[in-house]
């Protein structure tokens, strides 16, 4: 695996770069506010601003201090704006791999950009950091997570039972796991 770090990429709609201090403002705005969307993610929701100053204040020391730091604020190519994040979440250097995870805010949802960032997250990985495989799960109350997974290739490997609470129901629910090999 290469220690390349967080280099913008470029798709057909999107820019993938590193996140900014000032990114705070939209990512409150846009998705970590939003209680629809932190649902799924392992961050809850933030209750105020400073909330999202603190956590993009951590992701930002992050670049150039933690090695196999791989993470992207997801912006739109045609206005700029923040819609969401794709990040490496586990690195496992020995098995060179790594574990993808993302989130959009859900004015953008159902446009085909999630797949779009993931796609472009494969290939940087592939051709770039040179891992050989990448993981993502999702939890079993999450189907849209799973079809973006299968949209960009990526393989069913196996049901977890019982891994993980849903946050709003509070019940035990199966964790759903795929990946993608580099051939
Ligand atoms: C899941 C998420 C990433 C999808 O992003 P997106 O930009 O809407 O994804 P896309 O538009 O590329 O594709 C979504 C697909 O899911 C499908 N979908 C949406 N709701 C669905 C549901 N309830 N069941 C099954 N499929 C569903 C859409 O129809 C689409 O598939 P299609 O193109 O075959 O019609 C986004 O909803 C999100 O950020 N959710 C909250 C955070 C989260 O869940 N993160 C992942 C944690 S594992």
């Amino acid at each position: 695996m290469i220690d390349i770090g967080t280099i913008k990429i470029e798709t057909e709609r999107l820019i993938l770069r590193r996140i900014e201090k000032d990114d705070a403002n939209k990512m409150f705005q846009n998705w970590t506010s939003r209680p629809k969307v932190s649902r799924y993610t392992r961050w809850n929701v933030h209750k105020t601003l400073a909330d999202t100053e603190k956590y993009v204040n951590y992701k930002v020391n992050r670049y150039g201090n933690v090695p196999y730091c791989y993470d992207w604020v997801v912006t739109l190519k045609s206005s700029g704006e923040p819609i969401g994040e794709i990040e490496a979440i586990e690195i496992f250097l020995m098995d060179n791999a790594v574990e993808v995870g993302y989130c959009y805010g859900d004015d953008f949802w159902g446009k085909g950009y999630g797949t779009e960032a993931l796609k472009a997250f494969i290939s940087f990985m592939f051709d770039k950091v040179c891992v050989d495989k990448i993981f993502a799960d999702h939890i079993s109350t999450n189907p849209a997570s799973g079809r973006v997974m299968q949209k960009t290739g990526m393989k069913f490997d196996a049901v977890l039972k019982g891994y993980l609470i849903d946050k709003n129901t509070g019940k035990r629910e199966d964790k759903v796991c795929y990946s993608i090999d580099r051939e």
